[in-house]
C-alpha cells in the first residue's frame, strides 16, 4: 500500500476542503450488496426503521486497496475492509449486516455506539447539566449520573440525509442532519454536516462542520472500534500503540475529568513509545481501575490546531495492518473496549468479547462546559465549527 507522506495529507485535507461543493454522483440502487467493486459509490437498501424510513447503504471503493460501507442511520460505518501484509482483506471493524442488529435489545442494552457518528456531545457532561449564558440546562443521564455521547437518543440513533460523492481525491458520502433547537435538552438548532471520503491512496478523511442558532456545546467525533487482525477475531491487547501525547486527564470514579493535566510519564498512560495495549492495562493503577481499561483523554496539544497533525499510531504484529490517525482536534479518547461483553454477536458470527476492538476518538476533552481549563466546546451563531480527520490505512512487514 502506498504512504503518503504527512506534509502530502495535509495538501489533501487542504484540497478536500476546498472541494466544498463536490459534485454529487448519482448513485445506483441494487438490493444486495455485490462483491465486485469498481472505484465510486453505489447505494443499496439496508433496512427499515420500525417508522418505516428506509436506512441506505453505501459501499465506496475509490480504486485504492480500501472498500468501505457505510448507512445513513447514525452514519455508521458498518464495514471497511483493508489488505494484510499479504494482501489479504478483511474487515478490521466491528459491526453488523442488519439493521435489526442495530436496534436489537441486546444492542441497545450494551449501548457501545459501533461505528456511528457521535453527537451534540462526543463523551460526558457531569450530571448531564451545564451553565451557559447565566442559564443552566439539564440534558439526559444516560451514562451513571452523566450525559453520555449526546443522550437519549444521539446523533447515533438519527437518520442523515446522505449524498453520495466522486471527486478527484475519491469517493465517500456527505451526511446531513439539523438537530432542532431543544432536542436532548441542547440550545440552539444545531446544523450539521459530516463528509466521508475514501481516497485513492487508503485514507478516509472524516471533516465535520456544523453551525448553530443559538449558543450550545458541540463535540463531534465517530466511534468505530478498531481490530486490526479483523473483526470478531479476538482482544486487542497484542495490538502495539503510539499516542502523541505528554499528557491525560484523570477521571473521578464516574469517568468525569478531575480537571487535572497529567503528565503520563512512568506510568501506563505513556504511549509516547510504541507499546503494546495489553502491556500495562492490568496494571495497579487506580486510573486504570476506574476505566476498567484504558477510557481516557489523551491532551494532543493546548488548543485547537488548525491543520491535521499526527495524533496515534496502532498497529498488529499479526496482521502487519497499521492505522494512523491525524486530527485538528486537541484531544484522543482511547477507549479498549472494556464494556465489550461477549453479549452482541458481529456480522462474522463471532460474539465480541472484552477489549475485542479499540476506540481513538478525535474530540475535545470531556465535560468542557464544565471545565474553564479546558478548550472550549461552545459553538456560537454566526461561527461555523470545523473539524478534520484523517484515519490512514498501511501495513508493515
Ligand atoms: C466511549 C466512552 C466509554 C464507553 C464507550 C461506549 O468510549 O468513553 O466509556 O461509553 O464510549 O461503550
Amino acid at each position: 500500500m502506498k504512504q503518503p507522506s504527512l506534509r502530502s495529507l495535509v495538501f489533501l485535507s487542504a484540497g478536500l476542503l476546498s472541494l466544498g461543493a463536490a459534485q454529487a454522483m448519482a448513485a445506483s440502487t441494487s438490493a444486495s450488496p455485490s462483491t465486485a467493486m469498481t472505484p465510486g459509490v453505489k447505494q443499496f437498501v439496508f433496512g427499515t426503521l420500525p417508522d418505516g424510513r428506509t436506512v441506505h447503504g453505501y459501499r465506496i471503493n475509490s480504486g485504492g486497496d480500501v472498500d468501505m460501507e457505510v448507512i445513513d442511520y447514525g452514519g455508521i460505518i458498518t464495514s471497511l475492509k483493508t489488505p494484510d501484509r499479504h494482501g489479504e482483506k478483511a474487515d478490521i471493524v466491528l459491526g453488523f449486516n442488519s439493521l435489526q442488529d442495530y436496534l436489537s435489545p441486546a444492542y441497545k442494552k450494551l449501548n457501545p455506539y459501533f461505528g456511528a457518528l457521535i453527537g451534540r456531545y462526543g463523551n460526558r457532561i457531569a450530571d448531564g447539566r451545564f451553565t451557559l449564558d447565566g442559564k443552566t440546562y439539564q440534558l439526559a443521564t444516560n451514562d451513571g449520573p452523566n450525559h453520555l455521547h449526546g443522550g437519549d437518543e444521539g446523533f447515533n440513533q438519527k437518520l442523515w440525509q446522505a449524498t453520495p460523492f466522486s471527486s478527484s481525491e475519491g469517493s465517500g458520502v456527505v451526511m446531513r442532519y439539523t438537530s432542532a433547537d431543544g432536542e436532548e435538552g441542547y440550545p440552539g438548532e444545531l446544523a450539521v454536516e459530516v463528509k466521508y471520503t475514501l481516497t485513492h491512496d487508503d485514507t478516509l478523511a472524516i471533516d465535520y462542520s456544523a453551525r448553530t442558532t443559538k449558543a450550545t456545546p458541540v463535540n463531534l467525533t465517530q466511534h468505530s472500534y478498531f481490530n486490526l487482525n479483523g473483526e470478531g477475531s479476538g482482544s486487542i491487547l497484542d495490538h502495539v500503540m503510539t499516542i502523541d501525547a505528554a499528557s491525560y486527564t484523570p477521571v473521578n470514579k464516574t469517568l468525569i475529568p478531575t480537571g487535572e493535566i497529567e503528565t503520563v510519564a512512568g506510568t501506563p498512560f505513556d504511549f509516547t513509545q510504541p507499546t503494546p495495549i495489553g502491556a500495562r492495562i492490568e496494571a495497579d493503577n487506580e486510573q486504570l481501575m476506574r476505566g476498567k481499561g484504558y477510557d481516557h483523554n489523551f491532551v494532543l496539544a493546548r488548543e485547537p490546531r488548525p491543520t491535521l497533525e499526527h495524533a496515534a499510531r496502532v498497529s498488529s504484529p499479526e496482521s502487519g495492518r497499521v492505522l494512523d490517525v491525524l486530527t485538528t482536534e486537541p484531544g484522543l479518547q482511547f477507549y479498549s473496549g472494556n464494556f465489550l461483553d461477549g453479549s452482541v454477536t458481529g456480522k462474522g458470527g463471532q460474539a465480541y468479547g472484552h477489549r475485542s476492538g479499540l476506540a481513538l476518538e478525535t474530540q475535545h476533552f470531556p465535560d468542557s462546559p464544565n471545565q474553564s481549563g479546558f478548550p472550549s466546546t461552545i459553538l456560537q451563531p454566526g461561527e461555523t465549527l470545523e473539524s478534520h480527520t484523517v484515519y490512514r490505512f498501511s501495513t508493515e512487514d
